[in-house]
């Protein structure tokens, strides 16, 4: 059944559509309610003799490619923030061309959604070598890199057809999630803040169903930007993964060039693009934790593109484009407010239907774009 188009006309809009019940299965079996005297909890069975290593390990180093490196990238700060442990970041051939230290204190996660990506490939059989403890987080039951890590998390996002990942990408930051949270446990001090994120996921995919409603604006605004030669996204914070995952998507599908740009590099470079030829989409949803530093940078950045004439679209949450951008016109996309480690999953949606839609409005195949293949397994 998952094979079938269904209703869609291709499998990357059927996968995009697909994810409040992706991540719903992704969840399933994995969160623990609580309730009298029982904490909120996650339960990892295939991590489970494996997570006091982890706790011990002197660094965490996530391993990936593509959209799995994103979904490692936006999972980065929440993993830092309940394991209290440094997290690192490799892209599979970067680790290799370096030969980077892999030590026997660190835990190396790798991220695929077939699970046997070359590159990451190589890289775990270089991780073992170096004696790490090796973590797979993949989307595919008797993958390679499933085979061969030490334990892991199986996604469990259903096929994904289409070569641009989407609904496997939503699911990866969920296990990442609940990697964290598995990992913090037995901290005390971030138990009110694990049980927030753990309510937050039970209700991820109401929300996700209701960010998917944006589908016709995001039509409008693709036929709107359908002759542009570039778009830039901008983010920060949870989010710069967000940006970079978005413009993956236009680049690979869309066939537009199309850069994710971390905002507080914007003064470093990136301005000197800036006029009233480009469009730059910037990301500035509400940020719980961080709200009065990121939300007030992003705002500095939304007047600074808005002085140069960018033309702006802005993603904000429900209810606060006055706040986000006083007295500048840009087109505005609000989106629901989840908690703020949860959020790329939600502002990736727009993203992956503005790639949706720009690829069909100029006749492109969607589900799969050329030169690229669904899993890369060569070097
Ligand atoms: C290819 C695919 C991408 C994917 C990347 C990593 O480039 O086109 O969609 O993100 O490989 O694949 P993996 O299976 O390791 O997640």
């Amino acid at each position: 059944e998952q094979i079938n188009k269904g209703s869609y006309e291709h499998y990357m809009q059927k996968e995009i559509h697909e994810q409040p019940e992706s991540l719903r299965t992704t969840m399933r079996g994995r969160l623990i309610r609580g309730g009298f005297c029982k904490a909120k909890s996650v339960l990892l069975g295939g991590l489970k003799d494996h997570l006091k290593t982890i706790r011990r390990s002197r660094r965490i180093v996530c391993i990936g490619c593509g959209t799995s490196y994103n979904a490692a990238l936006a999972a980065r700060p929440l993993l830092e923030e309940l394991s209290g442990i440094p997290v690192t970041l490799e892209i599979a051939s970067d680790l290799l061309d370096r030969q980077g230290p892999i030590y026997r204190e660190d835990t190396a996660v790798f991220v695929s959604q077939s699970g046997e990506t070359a590159d990451t490939l190589h890289a775990l059989q270089y991780a073992l070598d170096n004696g790490a403890l090796c973590v797979g987080i993949t989307n595919t039951v008797g993958s390679a890199i499933a085979r061969n890590t030490h334990c892991g998390i199986h996604i469990n996002a259903g096929c994904e057809i289409g070569v641009a990942s989407t609904k496997a990408y939503t699911s990866q930051i969920v296990v990442m999630a609940m990697l964290a949270l598995a990992v913090g446990d037995d901290t005390i001090s971030s138990q009110l803040r694990r049980e927030a994120i753990i309510d937050g996921l039970f209700d991820l995919p109401n929300k996700v169903k209701e960010v998917l409603k944006l589908d016709q604006e995001m039509k409008d605004l693709a036929e709107q930007l359908m002759a542009e030669q570039s778009l830039l996204v901008f983010g920060r914070g949870y989010n710069f993964a967000t940006a970079l995952e978005g413009a993956l998507k236009v680049k690979e599908v869309a066939l537009t060039h199309s850069e994710g740009i971390l905002a507080g590099e914007m003064k470093h470079g990136p301005l000197a693009l800036v006029d009233e030829n480009l469009s730059i989409f910037v990301i500035a949803t509400h940020d719980a934790c961080f709200r009065l530093v990121l939300f007030s940078k992003q705002q500095s950045v939304i007047q600074q593109l808005h002085a140069r004439k960018g033309r702006l679209i802005v993603m904000c949450s429900k209810g606060e484009s006055s706040l986000v951008c006083p007295g500048v016109s840009v087109r505005v996309i609000e989106v629901p407010q989840v908690e703020d480690c949860l959020q790329p999953v939600i502002n990736i949606i727009p993203l992956q239907l503005l790639a949706y839609h720009l690829t069909v409005l100029r006749g492109l195949n969607v589900d799969q774009p050329r030169n690229l293949a669904k899993s890369v397994t060569t070097q």
